[in-house]
């Protein structure tokens, strides 16, 4: 989807600087795409080179590309350190990148490796994002972080163990980070959206896109979509939420507060 053009007073981002990371590709993508409307300047942090460098000549000069793995400290640091040296401040932390790895239900075939693999991608990642952030954000006295988690965060059995566990475990993070930076005057926030059709989703469950109709939310004949999701990212991180911190934003259309199990009244009706 292509975001409109906005007017200078429309902007909810002007003068703001933002990292993405996971920004080549999905939800991320489309954050990267919101965030530059409304005049922000985006540095995406990904692995995928060719996916982030196009995206950013689309982008024009508002969007940079860095290669970067969350999983290695190293390459997290540089892209903070990088965005100062750029732009000499940092609003916004979008910890964005996950996987989903191995797609294995049951706990008894769910290996050591893969459980390690997804931890350190949405886990430690968001960690090391979180704390380089909050490294230049704290004598700033500003900021906004943001990471994403999922439904996933606050339900069982909607993903493997590695992935549940990574989610419940950003938001154990945001939640102490919240409680620490606020002294700061920085919130921290997670937004947990429900299962959208992207890369890493058609891939972990095998399915096309056209497969996810399934999928049903609460909204009737609604799927969540990743511009749903960047509305909310937006919001998180533009002066609008300037209240707001320790929040896990559910973007699910209702999904989560439902139980079809027992659903005594028949709203179609
Ligand atoms: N799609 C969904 O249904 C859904 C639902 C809830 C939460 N999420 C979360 O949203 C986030 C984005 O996922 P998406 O659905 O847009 O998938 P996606 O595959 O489209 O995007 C994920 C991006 O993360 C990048 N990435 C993966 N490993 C990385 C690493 N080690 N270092 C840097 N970048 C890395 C990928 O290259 C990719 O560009 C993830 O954290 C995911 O868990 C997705």
């Amino acid at each position: 989807m292509v975001f409109p053009v906005l007017s200078a007073a429309a902007k909810r981002l002007a003068g703001k600087v933002a990292i993405i990371t996971g920004g080549a590709s999905g939800i991320g993508e489309s954050t990267a795409k919101l965030f530059t409307q409304h005049g922000a300047k985006v540095v995406i942090a990904d692995i995928q080179h060719d996916l982030g460098q196009s995206i950013c000549k689309e982008l024009g000069p508002s969007a940079t590309f860095i290669q970067c793995d969350v999983t290695k400290e190293e390459d997290v640091k540089n892209v903070v350190d990088y965005t100062m040296s750029q732009y000499g401040k940092l609003d916004i932390m979008h910890n964005n990148a996950g996987i989903g790895g191995p797609p294995t239900p049951n706990i008894i075939e769910t290996t050591l490796s893969g459980f390690e693999e997804v931890m350190k991608v949405n886990l430690i990642g968001s960690f090391l994002g979180t704390k380089h952030a909050a490294r230049v954000m704290i004598p700033a006295k500003q900021g906004s972080i943001i990471t994403t988690s999922s439904t996933c965060s606050i339900i069982g059995g909607g993903a493997t163990y590695a992935y549940t566990v990574s989610k419940h475990g950003v938001v154990g993070l945001m939640k102490n980070a919240a409680v620490e930076l606020g002294n700061y005057g920085i919130r921290v926030n997670c937004i947990a959206p429900h299962l959208i059709s992207t890369p890493m989703t058609r891939s972990f469950l095998n399915m096309k896109d056209e497969d996810f109709s399934q999928f049903y939310s609460n909204m009737k004949g609604e799927r969540c979509k990743v511009e749903d999701v960047a509305q909310t990212a937006l919001f998180l991180a533009s002066d609008d939420s300037k209240f707001i911190s320790g929040h896990n934003l559910v973007v699910d259309g209702g999904f989560t507060i439902m139980n079809p199990g027992f659903c005594i009244y028949d709203y179609t009706k």
